[in-house]
């Protein structure tokens, strides 16, 4: 069964086909990275419009990519929510008129279920295996959800505040070092040693996160000119993130008894993320490789093949959430 996903709920415009769910035959990016780094964030307008620009371009190479004619294709799979409204239309519009077109069935993914499904991408032995604890962590979430079977979520905790990576992206406007801020500040934390002390919001009890704190912390710091070295910053910041992630994580898999840890989202790309949970997990860990961590198409193919063979099938009358939840 081979599907096309079509990806445009925040800053890249993607489009992949994948066959089973599990096999990669084409997976494009068109990245708006540079539009929007001279405004230290994602401008909503500006990227609908590059959305449209991109989106027939961007499928027509995933499609020649694949060797595809659309009559090679079993369906079309759709990010619609959560994202920016103006954003996930261009892609669910798209999409429609496509299954219109090519008579073709359409599924709408939710963009988390999406980066969880990277996960089945991933050629190796060890195999996504329920039931597992999904760490979800991206842009706009921090999510621990409890996935029994495929489609089946259940939501343990999530941020009371910041999203990881939003706090990523603060504390590197904060210490000056760019945009986005997850890679700038992994980059300047290479360098440092985590010598800062910063608050752990741990929320016992809780499978919960908060990073409002941390950040404001930092802020403080660098408030009262008592930042000397941006790279020691850097480095204590990620620590304290990624400390509270591992931890919670780890407890939650332990408490619910689970199989295997998840991990998904742009987060996910961290290196120190990856290594201390893979060092101190007890339980198998599975991290996409990092071009499958930030966003794309290929997951939402991947999602969709899945979503197909349960026989949940959207009509042309789907429509976008930019608020969608997962559970
Ligand atoms: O999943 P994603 O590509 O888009 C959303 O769905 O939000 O995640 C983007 C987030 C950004 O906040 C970015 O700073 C963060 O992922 N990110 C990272 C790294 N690469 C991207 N955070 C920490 N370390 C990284 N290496
Ligand atoms: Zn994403």
């Amino acid at each position: 069964m081979r599907i096309l996903g079509i990806e445009s709920s925040c800053d890249e415009t993607a489009a992949g086909v994948v066959e089973d769910g599990a096999r990669i035959l084409s997976d494009r990016v068109a990245s708006q990275l540079e539009i929007h780094a001279r405004y230290g964030g994602v401008v909503p307008e500006v990227a609908s419009r590059q959305h449209i620009l991109s989106v027939i371009p961007v499928i027509k190479q995933a499609m020649a990519e694949a060797g595809a004619t659309w009559r090679d294709l079993d369906g079309i799979a759709v990010t619609n929510g959560p994202g920016l409204a103006g954003s996930l239309l261009v892609g669910v519009n798209t999409a429609k008129a496509i299954a219109l077109a090519h008579n073709l069935p359409l599924t709408g993914v939710n963009h988390l279920e999406g980066h969880i499904y990277a996960n089945w991408l991933v050629e190796s032995s060890l195999k996504p295996n329920f039931p597992l604890v999904c760490l979800i962590v991206s842009g706009g979430h921090s999510d621990l959800v409890l996935m029994k079977g495929h489609g089946d979520y259940t939501l343990l905790g999530r941020t009371r505040d910041d999203a990881a990576g939003e706090a990523f992206d603060k504390a590197a406007r904060i210490l000056g070092l760019g945009y986005p801020g997850g890679p700038v500040i992994q980059q300047a934390a290479e360098t440092g040693t985590p010598s800062v002390p910063l608050p752990h919001a741990w929320l016992k009890g809780t499978n919960d996160f908060s990073f409002s704190g941390i950040k404001t912390a930092l802020l403080r710091l660098a408030e009262g000119g008592k930042i000397a070295s941006p790279a020691d910053a850097a480095a204590s910041f990620q620590e304290a993130v990624v400390e509270v992630l591992v931890t919670k994580a780890i407890a939650a898999a332990r408490e619910y008894g689970v199989e295997q840890i998840l991990v998904a989202g742009g987060v996910a790309a961290n290196r120190r993320l990856r290594q201390r949970l893979l060092e101190e997990s007890p339980l198998p860990v599975l991290i996409p490789p990092l071009r499958l961590c930030t966003d794309n198409a290929a997951m939402i193919a991947a999602c969709g093949y899945f979503r197909f063979r349960a026989g949940k099938t959207d009509g042309l009358d789907l429509d976008v959430v930019p608020a969608l939840k997962l559970a």
